[in-house]
This record gives structure tokens, C-alpha cells and sequence, in this order.
């Protein structure tokens, strides 16, 4: 069995075969998703999502890209769906100096505000870091995070700075493009790091693992994302499915594999 711990299936790409879409993902031996909030509009269909179906759960959050919608109310609204029992993590959070749509000053203050709101409630959080490793560490820091922990989202560092992540409890995401021939930091990190701290993500309809790159991404191509995985390791697929997937359990407070 296999989790996929990032998914944004609320998105319109998926408006005209969402159904189909989850019922391949179970046909994988994908069993649980968790679909990712990126602003309160998403994250309110994340949340009805999960709802309906019994194998999808939940984040809220406002990802950095739209930060400047932070304001009191929209944290409040967060705040309360948070309380939802299908809602397992606050996230996606965090700050994007890469694309930068967002002046770094909004980015820090809504990750700010948003790590507060998170340990609060008690959750973990989904993390989003492009080229700003030292400032989410060091946010991250200020804020004890550390203490319910987290997940650093489609992990874009070093072994180093994976070291650092790790020695605090957290955990780091793999994603597709740990299956393209030429990201050799990717393939060090899948073979080295402690497998009892990886997470499998697809982050759809982003980062399509291969032979699919370039289309439309979907959780049920979370297998190939094991597949490398295990081969880098000398592991069979099942080994990686069931150790990656207790890790969810452990991190999102599940009760069991069951
Ligand atoms: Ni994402």
C-alpha cells in the first residue's frame, strides 16, 4: 500500500475526471491522499473532499505564492477548519524565492503567522521552500515547529541541510523527479537518507514522475515514484510502500495502516 502525502486534486484540471482519477490511484494500491490546501478556497475543497471519501484527507493553508490573502479573517476560517477531523496538517507554507509572486516580506509574515495558528491547533505542517533553505529553517526554528513536526515538501536541499531536518524529527518529500536520469542529488538523498524519514509525494498535477514527464500528473504515477526509490535502495517496491507509508501514519496522527 502506498500514501500519497501531497496531492492538489481540487485543482480544474481534474474538474472533469476526479472520480476516475482516485479510482486509479486505489488501483495502484495508492490507498490514502492527502489533498493540499492552497489558499482558503482549496483548502475548503480539500476539506469537502475528504469528506465524501474515506481514503482522502486534508491540509489548510495558504501557500507563499498567494501570501497577500493572509489576512485575520482568512486565518480564522483556517483556524476553524482546521478543527475538521478529516484535516491532518496545515499547509502548503512556506516562502518561494524562486518565482517570487509575493514580496519576501508578505511571504515571511503569513509563514509566520501560519506556524504560530499551526502549533496552536496542534498540527503539523506541509512546508514549501524554493531557494530561501536558511530563512524556512530558521522560521521554522523561531516558531518550535519542531515539536508536532512536519513534512519539507518536495525537499530541495542537501543531504547537509536534510541532516538537519532529520536530527529535529522531520520529515522530507520525494517527488517525480527523483525518476529523471540526470537528478543525481535527488538519487543521493533516495539512497542514503533513513528510509523511516521519506515521504512519497506526487505534488499533482506537477513534477509527472517519468515515462509520463510532461503530462499531467495523477497519485496513481506514486508507483514509480516507490519504484525508484526502491531500486536506488536495493529495496523491494513493497518495502518502501510500507515503510513510507507508517511514516505518514506516524506524522498525520493516523491510527493505523488499516
Ligand atoms: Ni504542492
Amino acid at each position: 500500500m502506498l500514501t500519497d502525502t501531497h496531492t492538489h486534486l481540487t485543482l480544474p484540471t481534474y474538474n472533469a475526471d476526479r472520480e476516475e482519477v482516485i479510482a486509479r490511484a486505489q488501483a495502484e494500491g495508492v490507498r490514502r491522499l492527502v489533498v493540499i490546501g492552497l489558499d482558503l478556497a482549496s483548502s475548503r475543497a480539500a476539506v469537502a473532499l475528504a469528506e465524501c471519501q474515506e481514503n482522502l484527507w486534508a491540509t489548510v493553508g495558504v501557500h507563499p505564492h498567494e501570501a497577500a490573502a493572509l489576512d485575520e479573517e482568512t486565518l480564522e476560517a483556517l483556524t476553524e477548519l482546521a478543527a475538521h477531523p478529516k484535516v491532518v496538517a496545515w499547509g502548503e507554507i512556506g516562502l518561494d524565492y524562486y518565482r517570487h509572486r509575493t514580496p519576501r516580506k508578505v511571504q515571511r509574515e503569513a509563514f509566520r503567522r501560519q506556524l504560530a495558528r499551526a502549533r496552536a491547533v496542534g498540527r503539523p505542517v506541509v512546508v514549501h521552500d524554493r531557494e530561501a533553505h536558511e530563512e524556512v529553517f530558521a522560521l521554522l526554528e523561531e516558531a518550535e515547529a519542531w515539536a508536532r513536526g512536519g513534512v519539507m515538501h518536495c525537499f530541495s536541499g542537501d543531504r547537509a541541510l536534510a541532516e538537519r531536518y532529520l536530527a529535529r524529527g522531520f520529515y522530507i518529500g520525494l517527488d517525480g523527479p527523483v525518476t529523471f536520469p540526470k537528478a543525481s542529488r535527488l538519487h543521493d538523498l533516495a539512497a542514503h537518507l533513513p528510509l523511516n524519514a521519506l515521504l512519497l509525494e506526487t505534488d499533482c498535477p506537477y513534477l509527472t514522475p517519468h515515462p509520463y514527464r510532461g503530462r499531467r500528473n495523477e497519485p496513481a504515477y506514486l508507483r514509480y515514484i516507490a519504484e525508484r526509490v526502491a531500486q536506488l535502495r536495493g529495496l523491494t517496491v513493497e518495502a518502501v510502500a510500507e515503510v513510507t507509508s507508517a511514516n505518514a501514519v506516524r506524522l498525520f496522527g493516523w491510527s493505523s495502516l488499516a
